[in-house]
């Protein structure tokens, strides 16, 4: 078993367990003061947990539409109804959806109460469950309400992701390829275990230094400007990580265009999606209209276009990057 201790500049810290069979840790991480706990999942995850204390589940949708203020409001009622104290306890077990659901009922309800992540895809593992971000969406666009709110801990058990379906754990890997590429760490020559502490290090490192995304947490983004237009282009139908892993072949190509990184790089990139079995062209129906019109509506960009781009020192954020720069480069996923 591995074990990340997040350290937060804030003061807080907590243990993200790593390993087959770490759920057996999960007593170990609720409060002393906790009588109950509120186990939030979804029908189809079928993963039973046992707290050692008095437990109730409580089940929400699948999907995006599940992320939603209404969800959070039932989610609520159903815990007041149950009598959830302030002193007790949420569980999310799940995907992102469900922990990041979770993770804002805990934040909102009677002004904040502890949760536990237990995350089961590999994409919630090595990302959603992990830095305390919460949140919902609203019609108008995705995560718009949310919350930072800590768990009190994480437990990644691996043997959660042996019913995961080939689609999502592939989206996963879309996520683990962006971790190669912040810190350079040849994660594919890793054991699966020992690649999902390595991805958790990382971003615990930088949530570690940047809480409330004031700065460096902005890097954990890498790939995703892109990412997210072909996610919202697409209506979700394609996967994140898949959106995600053309979105930093994309950064790559424009780096590259910038004169940012050597071709060298840009081969790199394209190797290492390559070897997870990830796409790195655009859906042939997505124009470059749209893709242009939704990545000037991504939230980091302040003005024009906003990337985070590998170059010289490193990935950094570049804003205000030409319109032709950025259209030009699309030529190249395609
Ligand atoms: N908070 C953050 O920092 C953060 C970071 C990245 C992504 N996210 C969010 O995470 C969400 C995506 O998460 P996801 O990719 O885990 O998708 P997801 O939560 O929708 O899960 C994917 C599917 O797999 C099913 N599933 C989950 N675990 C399973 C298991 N062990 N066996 C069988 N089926 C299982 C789920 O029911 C669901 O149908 C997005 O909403 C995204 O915004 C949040």
């Amino acid at each position: 078993m591995n074990e990340v201790e997040v350290v937060l500049s804030s003061g807080i810290t907590y243990p993200v367990i790593v390993g087959n069979g770490a759920l057996k840790k999960l007593p170990d991480l609720i409060s002393d003061g906790s009588n109950r706990a509120a186990i939030v999942t979804q029908s189809k995850i079928g993963i039973a947990v046992e707290p050692g204390i008095e437990n109730k589940v409580f089940e929400i949708d699948d999907g995006e539409e599940a992320k939603s203020l209404t969800t959070i409001g039932e989610l609520c009622s159903a815990f007041a109804s149950w009598g959830l104290t302030r002193a007790d306890v949420i569980i999310g077990v799940g995907g992102g959806v469900v922990t990041d659901v979770a993770g804002f009922a805990a934040a909102t309800y009677h002004r904040g109460v502890d949760v536990i992540h237990v995350p089961t895809t590999l994409l919630a593992q090595i990302d959603a469950a992990v830095g305390g971000k919460t949140g919902v969406n609203l019609p108008e666009g995705k995560n718009l309400v949310g919350s930072f709110w800590q768990p009190r801990g994480v437990v990644c058990d691996l043997d959660a992701l042996d019913t995961l379906p080939e689609d999502e754990l592939r989206s996963g890997l879309g996520e683990l390829a962006k971790y190669h590429f912040l810190t350079g760490d040849p994660l594919d020559q890793m054991e699966l275990q020992d690649r999902i502490t390595r991805a958790v290090e990382i971003k615990a490192g930088i949530v570690g230094e940047d809480e409330k995304e004031q700065g460096k947490r902005a890097l954990l983004n890498y790939g995703h400007t892109l990412g997210h237009a072909i996610e919202n282009i697409g209506n979700y139908e394609i996967k994140h990580g898949e959106a995600v892993a053309i979105g930093l072949v994309y950064a790559a190509e424009l780096a590259y265009t910038l004169e940012r990184i050597d071709h060298e790089k840009v081969v790199e990139h394209r190797q290492v999606l390559e070897s997870y079995g990830l796409p790195s062209a655009l859906p042939k129906s997505m124009s470059d209209e749209d893709l242009l019109i939704s990545m000037t509506r991504d939230k980091k960009a302040v003005e024009g276009f906003t990337f985070v781009l590998d170059g010289p020192n490193g990935l950094e954020v570049v804003q205000g990057i030409e319109e032709n720069f950025v259209r030009e480069t699309l030529k190249k996923v395609r």
